[in-house]
């Protein structure tokens, strides 16, 4: 089954896990990937889904076994482990990458959708996310919407300073990406 098929059947199935009707288009995932470099020691991406954004991560250099992936959907983590034998992929919520990842994370990129959710889940997604990566390092999110996809008492309460891209038209839906920092 073609990864466009397996992305639109697990959506009816589950739309308010997947939010998106296609995977992410390929000017989105790489400007998902853009701040990563070869050099760096660990990344993980969280929401992963079939692969598009995995794929821009590995096109810029990342050897596969510095990335770990996290991803609620068991099917799209078969997908996944087929694609990239070289990642480790864990079928689980990314809140609780604190129970099993590794520390020290030069980059987190996000396609989970953290626009929709209440501030409770996202506060627990980036919280989990800040607590395994190197002091400033980014957090990276796409978006479907108009406003930024963490809300302003969550980026308050973490002390994140982000810039954006502009809006990448082709994608369905247009997307755009933030950058997050936690400031000192
Ligand atoms: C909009 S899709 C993006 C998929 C993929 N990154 C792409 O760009 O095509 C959102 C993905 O986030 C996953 N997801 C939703 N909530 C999650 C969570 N709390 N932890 C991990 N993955 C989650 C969904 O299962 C889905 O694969």
């Amino acid at each position: 089954m073609s990864d466009l098929s397996l992305f639109l059947g697990q959506f009816l199935r589950r739309p308010s896990e997947i939010r998106a009707i296609a995977p992410t288009g390929r000017a989105t995932a790489r400007e998902m990937a853009r701040l990563i470099t070869p050099e760096m020691e660990a990344v993980a991406e969280i929401g992963a889904g079939t692969g598009t954004i995995t794929q821009a991560i590995l096109a810029r250099g990342l050897p596969a076994e510095r990335l770990e992936l996290y991803e609620l959907n068991a099917a799209f983590c078969s997908r996944l482990r087929q694609r990239f034998p070289g990642a480790l992929v864990h079928n689980l919520p990314a809140q609780e990458m604190v129970n099993v990842g590794r520390r020290g994370l030069d980059a987190v990129i996000s396609g989970v959708p953290t626009l929709p959710m209440p501030d409770d889940l996202q506060a627990a997604i980036v919280g989990a996310a800040l607590g395994m990566m190197k002091p400033g390092a980014p957090f990276v999110q796409i978006t479907y919407g108009p406003v930024a996809p963490l809300s302003e008492p969550v980026r308050a309460r973490f002390g994140l300073r982000h810039v954006k891209s502009r809006r990448i038209w082709a994608n369905l839906p247009p997307a755009q990406v933030y950058v997050f920092r936690q400031t000192a």
